[in-house]
């Protein structure tokens, strides 16, 4: 939701905050701008245009100052439609100060009527143009600096924000601050520059060194040094991180698309994620981030999940095995209406966010609400440093690399990997599973990448599918038992990408309601894996046929039956029925991305999509 860059150094700051801002597009791609601090006028050059980077940089197209300072954003829209006028960055009514902002501003329109009762007037709709004015107003009527400006606003506004603005009086100063939205500050110390991002991707090829902003807190950079102060005028000592990343992990290394480089990774990126902690021939199964909390994981009453799409999905496969393996009660709440809808939280009750990004804004005030009422809070999270990482009592990382394509796919597998885990080592600790199953799942695990990298394999058999169902308007998706939340997950990447209209159910719900919509125009999608369902859905595969609808089945290698009655048939490795989500996702994740392709769709940045859902 809305990227941030900035940067403060000897170097030209215009390439890096383009490149910065490329690397973040996939936070939103409505509009994107930069700011510039002139010296040869001692003012500030703003650039900003609709649409893509791209648009910025042919508007641009070498007219910008040569300038060592400067910030850039590129836009979600929250308030105010995609538009020149509304992109990023905003000046003050006087053109003082300039600033970038992810976020939202909820009091902005009182604010606004008050601003304007005294001369000030707005370009914008934008809640952030309105923040510009007024830290303006309160230097200028409070006759302070621009630092005690920002910082006085940053204490009357209400909402969420990462900011960092610039002023014309002061050339050789950023500020940063944040409350709700990420930050991140790199620094390098050999040149004295300063590279701020709403995550790392846009600083990672300069230095690894990084400071992680927290809530609340301000970054005053001038000359070549940083002060980190509270919103109180605290000063504080930084916390200095060595960066995790490397930079081949968020290029596209050949593939055409980051979506089909992060589907083709998953066999390694679930290695990953299982390294130092799963050695099946040892029996060795450790959550290495789960320490403190893992007798009051074990013996919990009840473990509620919250989590929004994508993870939501990954949840509903934690619920179904934890029960199946822990017998531990298990809800999976959709984060935003979990926080609205006063839950009944006891004390010690286990709850557990999934988040590939670690600040989707409905995820984390879930969160603190249950964190409020003495949950014990933890997080299943890929972004490392991320909100949701550091208010969580414990955690388990993905370890699954960054996640560049908008449609999540190797972290909701990742996500499955973990859950899995953690069910199994809550098993084992109280004796709900037996040993020899145990065992068995944990060999089966370890198994897990060899056979995605197989079930990769149907990659061209797919394609030819795709071309024959990507005119379609409409796709059912249908599954049971742990292959139901499948046929959710590829509903959702199909709508997502291609925009073609797509539900998912359980296969038998079908008989009382979507069963109406079927015809010979309607492709259905079953995951029909050999399992305790299977003959189950044979059945309900004859009743789609019985209505003429265009079946595809994704089976287990070596089907025999279903090839009898479906009209596509997609075969993939077969492994134990607890597991099978992380197998038979693979081909919906390839379905959707073809079927996007040929229709010309933008799979890695789909309209009115964002990576990072920061607003509630
Ligand atoms: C779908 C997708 C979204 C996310 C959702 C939660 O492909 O990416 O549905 O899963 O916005 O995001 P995180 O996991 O970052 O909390």
């Amino acid at each position: 939701m809305c990227g941030i860059v900035a940067y403060k150094g000897k170097e030209q700051a215009l390439p890096i905050l383009i490149k910065g801002l490329k690397r973040l597009e996939y936070r939103g791609y409505d509009s994107a701008g930069v700011a510039l601090y002139d010296n040869s006028v001692s003012d500030i050059k703003i650039y900003k245009k609709q649409g893509k980077v791209k648009e910025l940089e042919n508007l641009i197209d070498g007219k910008s100052p040569k300038s060592g300072v400067g910030i850039g954003h590129t836009r979600w829209a929250t308030h105010g439609e995609p538009s020149d006028i509304n992109a990023h960055p905003h000046r003050s009514h006087n053109g003082r100060l300039s600033l970038v902002h992810n976020g939202i501003i909820e009091n902005y329109a009182a604010i606004k009527t008050e601003l304007q009762k005294k001369g000030y007037t707005f370009e914008s709709q934008t809640d952030t143009e309105v923040l510009a004015s007024f830290i303006d107003y309160i230097i200028t009527s409070e006759d302070c600096s621009l630092e005690e400006g920002v910082r006085l606003a940053l204490t009357r506004v209400v909402g969420a924000y990462a900011i960092v603005v610039i002023a014309k009086d002061n050339p050789d100063t950023l500020i940063a601050a944040r409350k709700g939205s990420p930050l991140v500050i790199g620094i390098k110390e050999d040149d004295g520059s300063f590279f701020l991002a709403s995550d790392a991707t846009p600083i990672v090829e300069y230095t690894k060194k990084v400071v992680y902003l927290k809530d609340e807190e301000m970054a005053v950079i001038s000359g070549n040094q940083m002060t980190i102060k509270s919103l109180e005028d605290v000063e504080q000592t930084p916390q200095v991180h060595e960066l995790d990343l490397n930079l081949e992990a968020i290029e596209k290394g050949g593939y055409e698309h980051f979506m089909l480089k992060e589907i083709f990774e998953q066999p390694n990126s679930i290695a990953d994620c299982m390294r130092g902690r799963l050695k099946a021939n040892e029996g060795k199964l450790v959550l290495g981030g789960i320490h403190e909390y893992a007798n009051a994981l074990t013996n919990a009453q009840r473990i509620v999940i919250v989590a929004c799409g994508t993870s939501w999905h990954a949840g509903l496969v934690a619920e179904y095995i934890i029960e199946d393996f822990c017998r531990i009660p298990v809800e999976v709440e959709y984060a935003s209406e979990f926080r609205y809808r006063n839950p009944i939280i006891n004390e010690g009750d286990i709850v557990i966010a999934i988040s590939q990004s670690g600040e989707t804004a409905d995820t984390l005030a879930a969160l603190e609400l249950a964190k409020s009422k003495g949950a014990i809070i933890l997080g299943v999270v890929n972004a490392v440093g991320s909100s949701i990482s550091r208010i969580t009592h414990e955690g388990a990382y993905l370890h699954a690399g960054p996640e560049i394509g908008v449609a999540s796919t190797k972290a909701f597998t990742a996500q499955l990997t973990v859950l899995i885990m953690m069910a199994l080592r809550i098993a084992h600790r109280k004796g709900t599973i037996t040993e020899s199953k145990y065992h068995e799942l944990l060999v089966e695990l370890e198994s897990i990448p060899a056979k995605i990298k197989k079930a990769l394999d149907v990659n061209d058999q797919i394609k030819e599918i795709s071309a024959r169902f990507k005119d379609a308007r409409n796709f059912i998706y249908l599954g049971r038992g742990y292959n139901f939340p499948v046929a959710l997950e590829g509903a959702l990447k199909l709508k997502e990408i291609s925009y073609i209209h797509a539900e998912g159910y359980p296969a038998a719900e079908m008989k009382h309601g979507p069963i109406a919509l079927i015809d010979e125009e309607m492709p259905v999608v079953f995951i029909a894996t050999r399992d305790s369902s299977y003959e189950k859905v044979v059945s309900n595969i004859q009743e789609v046929k019985a209505r003429k609808g265009k079946v595809i089945a994704i089976v287990t290698e070596g089907e025999e039956t279903i090839n009898q009655i479906a009209d596509f048939v997609i075969e993939v490795p077969h492994t134990s029925e607890a597991l099978m989500p992380l197998v038979s996702v693979i081909p919906l994740q390839l379905l959707s991305y073809h079927i996007a392709v040929m229709r010309g769709c933008n799979v890695d940045q789909p309209r009115n999509l964002a990576k990072s859902v920061t607003v509630e």
